[in-house]
């Protein structure tokens, strides 16, 4: 917080397209898409209009024991991202609140059919689901949540795969260990767990760490075979961010759960979904004196306006995908990081897929280190600020994440202000490794 105190506060006023205006006028691309959340870019007139007309009829409705209009529609184009496969949804707030429910849903299922000694999750290593308790349980993120580890309830963990690629050319690929060790956990503990739990394709926050092309298939079939659920986390992964509107549509996977947040609302309101199965559904169907009612509900779930504005993005982030648009900006993407970063003395590893990517920073003096509150990657985005652009760190990473919309000189000048800010920052540094 002292950090955080004593370096110029930035106070962003105004939104147009991928880019934020401070209070005093200074412009920044938003290579944060602010928290991964944005498609369209700020302001944007569409979905200005559909929040407007929900607004005049009204903006909020609790969905507990009453509805409305727009959430029930939105949850028909939701299922309709699954191919119907999955028809039903819980509406929350939050992307942690998501999984929350999914996980929830997982566990008295078991209960409801009389299997209630399944209760364990199975998750990856560097997973990231949350910051609530049970989505911290389920995680594998000791930075931010070592704290409280002695209050989080016990899961297990499987290798995550060894994966890069960058502007589609794989550096590296190691899936089979990371499915052999699933596949023996899953025969030790499989009659005693509920589900398994994994962000496909990108863990966003373990940076942008990558699984090859058909990992998630692979695992889908061995939940399958073990009878254990399989819980989809695409808070982050979903709404354009790898190319498509779900990874489980790209990969060709039904979960039991999807659990979907940030880019839904295009990054405009806050809001959570968690789609599943008929058969799952009908588990809890029953009078109430029996007992199967899924106690769950926050105040705004399923708010109007956030659901008015999901499916204005929705309707446009179609027509978007199917152009090529997308999958042009992130052959882009990806060739810009290379030629700005393969050969930099300053950087170990460069990794991209979809409208994702992560740079590692190391020393030019290769075997040597700096101590970790040298801060790199935070000096490198506080840099990128004098060069116009918000840009995320992550330990000695920086992260790229920028509006699915984001244009094709927006995409140079996202690389260009890192590769300069970087260039200003890390040379200093050198000073300070250590062996
Ligand atoms: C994969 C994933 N799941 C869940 C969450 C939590 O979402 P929220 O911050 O909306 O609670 C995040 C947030 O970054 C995420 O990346």
């Amino acid at each position: 917080m002292k950090e955080y105190l004593a370096n110029p506060r930035v106070h962003l006023v105004r939104g147009e397209g991928c880019w934020l205006v401070d209070a005093e006028g200074r412009r920044y691309l938003d290579g944060n898409a602010s928290v991964w959340t944005n498609v369209h870019g700020h302001n944007d007139p569409d979905l200005n209009a559909a929040l407007k007309a929900q607004l005049a009829q009204v903006a909020h409705v609790t969905l507990l024991g009453m509805n409305h209009v727009t959430a029930t529609e939105l949850a028909e184009d939701l299922s309709a991202l699954t191919d119907g496969k999955l028809p039903r949804c819980f509406f929350t707030d939050n992307g942690s609140n998501a999984v929350e429910v999914a996980l929830k849903l997982s566990f008295q299922y078991w209960q409801l059919i009389g299997r209630p000694a399944k209760r364990g999750v199975i998750a990856m290593t560097g997973a990231y689901h949350g910051d609530t308790f049970g989505t911290m349980s389920v995680g594998d993120h000791r930075g931010f949540h070592q704290r409280f580890e002695s209050w989080l309830f016990a899961s297990t963990k499987f290798t995550a795969p060894v994966h890069s690629e960058c502007a589609g050319c794989v550096q590296q690929t190691e899936m089979q260990a990371s499915l052999s060790e699933l596949e023996a956990i899953l025969k030790a503990q499989a009659t005693e767990t509920a589900c398994l739990i994994i962000e496909p394709r990108v863990q966003g926050a373990a940076g942008m760490m990558q699984q090859p092309q058909g990992f998630i298939k692979a695992v889908e079939k061995l939940c399958r075979q073990y009878d254990v659920h399989l819980i989809l986390d695409e808070v982050f992964t979903a709404f354009g961010r790898l190319g498509a509107l779900t990874v489980a549509e790209q990969e060709g996977v039904v979960p039991d759960f999807l659990c979907l947040a940030k880019g839904l609302t295009a990054g405009y309101l806050p809001m959570g979904a968690t789609l599943t199965s008929e058969k799952i559904y009908q588990a809890f169907a029953g009078e109430f004196s029996e007992g199967r009612t899924f106690f769950h509900g926050h105040t705004f779930s399923g708010n109007p306006l956030g659901c008015a504005v999901a499916r204005a993005s929705l309707k446009k982030l179609r027509p978007m995908i199917a152009s090529g648009q997308l999958a042009e900006s992130a052959a882009l993407l990806g060739r810009e990081i290379e030629t700005a970063f393969a050969a930099h003395p300053h950087v170990a590893r460069y990794r991209q897929v979809g409208l994702t990517g992560a740079i590692d920073f190391c020393p030019a003096k290769r075997e040597r280190h700096w101590p970790t509150d040298l801060r790199a990657g935070y000096k490198v985005s506080l840099a990128a600020r004098r060069h116009g652009l918000i840009i995320r760190p992550l330990g000695d990473s920086i992260l790229f994440v920028p509006p699915i919309a984001i244009k094709t000189d927006e995409i140079r000048h996202l690389i260009k202000a890192v590769r300069l800010a970087a260039d200003e920052v890390l040379p200093a540094l050198e000073a300070h490794t250590i062996s």
